[in-house]
């Protein structure tokens, strides 16, 4: 069955939220802090993660509110259905069925009748047994060489899932070395190219349909390259794809048994978890990809069956609307205190913009509010000395979603000590900013007495800025399956709340057929 077709704004609880506003407008973070319960009041933990959204600018009635909101879109209808295989991709008329890449549960999950688990299970011991046959060297290339390197070929939910886990996870790899090639850029392959030998480089074409111009010009000039020094017979030791489109990935010279499957049910941006993520297993093990499956079910369990008020991607999501539709902000941050995260923002732009970058609603009618948010952020401390001057004393409301971490994983405890140090540091200094007579007091204290006057407004920080503190134990595959698999979650549940279909994505293709006209020209 489809998703209910629901405008929110017509809700009571819409209503009562957009009077509401007008009370919580008046109040500042530092006001609302006076209660000494308000961190434990907002605080939530799952698994390994404590996320406190105590600096959020609600207070008890906006989260009722919001909550109500979720139950009168009948959210939890709606989370049903996404689960259970319903064609909740009404205009691809498909279901949306990454959760089941990673499910272990025995419960069937049914697509025209049949149960996708038995596939899914095969196609994962289709990874975990050609993964093992390369790290350990019994794969052998075309002049009996073991592989050293893998060049993951792929665009959009074929690259930036992978390559964001990949890079993110690289304190677990182990020695092959990873690469990746994505964009339609002849120079791009050509560094990659010169950095690895055709006798111990193994190519991975991943392609949902194996017809996007990108993926296809680099595989086909890589194939190319590759036979300067091998011939066709050395192909199938050499290139596998991940795809749906057989017809096509033969065709292109590749073996029918080194082909490993995707479906139609899982979105190209939710897709890291089926053979997509085939070089995340050979860069990391199947061990540690089965770890990052297992921490993303732990986030579906956990939004399956918390209650709104409780549920980490339920909660991120209504304080996002309330942002987008109640404040009007534009944008979001998306801020990890882990260098390892550097990729995770691009990887979530995608998820986020490709998902609910949408205007017309489940009516087929244009939306009268607004929907999808920007998706923008870089990895602390380095943005704080690039960008969060605007996000302190500009003009625009930037709700942030800081991501810790307690222990660093190499245990260099100093440094992490600093890097806290400034994750918190940025928080509270966006909630509660500096009043113009602590900036007083202090130009007083330094003896700067002249130029207060001048300087005192440029020095003032009005605060009052909402985020979020997502906060883990340390980066591990679970932790990082936990967290990827929250956002997918908080896509899914703005989708619902904004009555419009996340799961397509036409708006991909007009460049595309421009593009082509163009080149024909
Ligand atoms: O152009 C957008 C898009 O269709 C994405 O949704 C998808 O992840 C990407 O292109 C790559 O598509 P494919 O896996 O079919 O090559």
């Amino acid at each position: 069955m489809a998703l209910q077709n629901i405008n929110p704004t017509k809700t009571d609880a819409w209503k009562e939220l957009t009077d509401h506003f007008n009370e919580i407008n008046e109040h500042t973070l530092k006001d609302f802090f006076k209660d000494q319960n308000r961190v434990s009041d907002f605080s939530i933990t799952a698994n390994s993660l404590e996320l406190d959204y105590s600096k959020n600018r609600i207070n008890q009635k906006t989260m009722d509110l919001l909550v109500k909101l979720a139950n009168q879109v009948e959210l939890k209808d709606a989370i049903n259905k996404y689960f259970s295989g319903d064609v909740i991709n009404d205009t691809e008329e498909r279901a949306v069925l990454h959760t089941a890449l990673r499910s272990t549960n025995e419960d069937e999950v049914l697509v025209d009748g049949k149960d996708v688990k038995p596939k899914i299970q095969t196609a994962l011991r289709k990874v975990r047994a050609f993964s093992n046959k390369v790290i350990s060297g019994k794969w052998k290339g075309y002049t009996g060489k073991s592989i050293t390197d893998i060049v993951n070929i792929g665009i959009g939910g074929s690259d930036l899932g992978p390559d964001m886990v990949v890079e993110a996870l690289q304190f677990y790899k182990n020695k092959l070395n990873s690469h990746f090639v994505s964009n339609i850029d002849g120079d791009h392959v050509s560094e990659i190219l010169k950095n690895i030998d055709p006798e111990t480089t193994l190519f991975v074409i991943v392609s949902k349909t194996f017809t996007t111009q990108e993926t296809i010009t680099n595989a086909e000039y890589i194939k190319n390259w590759f036979l300067k020094s091998a011939s066709v017979f050395d192909v199938a030791k050499h290139f596998v794809a991940v795809s749906t489109n057989l017809e096509a990935v033969t065709s292109f010279g590749i073996e029918k048994s080194n082909i490993f499957p995707m479906w139609n049910w899982v979105g190209g941006r939710f897709s890291l978890w089926s053979s997509v993520g085939l070089s995340i297993s050979l860069s990391l093990g199947f061990e540690n990809f089965r770890e990052l499956l297992d921490g993303a079910e732990e986030m579906d369990n956990h939004f399956k069956e918390t209650s709104f008020e409780k549920n980490i991607p339920v909660v991120l999501a209504l304080l996002s609307v309330w942002y987008n539709n109640f404040f009007n902000a534009e944008t979001e941050a998306v801020l990890p205190y882990c260098q390892y995260l550097s990729k995770f923002p691009s990887y979530l732009q995608q998820a986020i913009m490709e998902s609910n970058g949408k205007s017309v609603d489940r009516n087929g009618e244009k939306v009268t509010y607004q929907t999808g948010t920007i998706i923008w952020g870089s990895v602390g401390a380095n943005m704080q000395h690039a960008f969060m001057q605007l996000v302190h004393q500009g003009t625009k409301m930037i709700p942030a979603d800081f991501i810790g971490y307690k222990k660093s994983l190499y245990g260099l405890t100093d440094s992490h000590k600093k890097l806290m140090a400034n994750y918190y540091a940025q928080i509270d200094a966006l909630a509660f900013g500096k009043t113009k007579e602590e900036v007083h007091l202090e130009l007083k204290t330094s003896g700067d007495l002249d130029k207060i006057n001048k300087l005192l407004p440029y020095k003032v920080f009005e605060g009052n800025k909402p985020s979020n503190s997502l906060l883990f134990e340390t980066l591990t595959p679970k932790s990082l399956g936990n967290l990827i698999s929250l956002y997918e979650h908080k896509i899914f549940v703005q989708g619902v709340l904004w009555n419009i279909y996340s799961y397509d994505q036409f708006g991909v293709e007009l460049g595309k057929e421009l593009a082509k006209k163009i080149l024909k020209n």
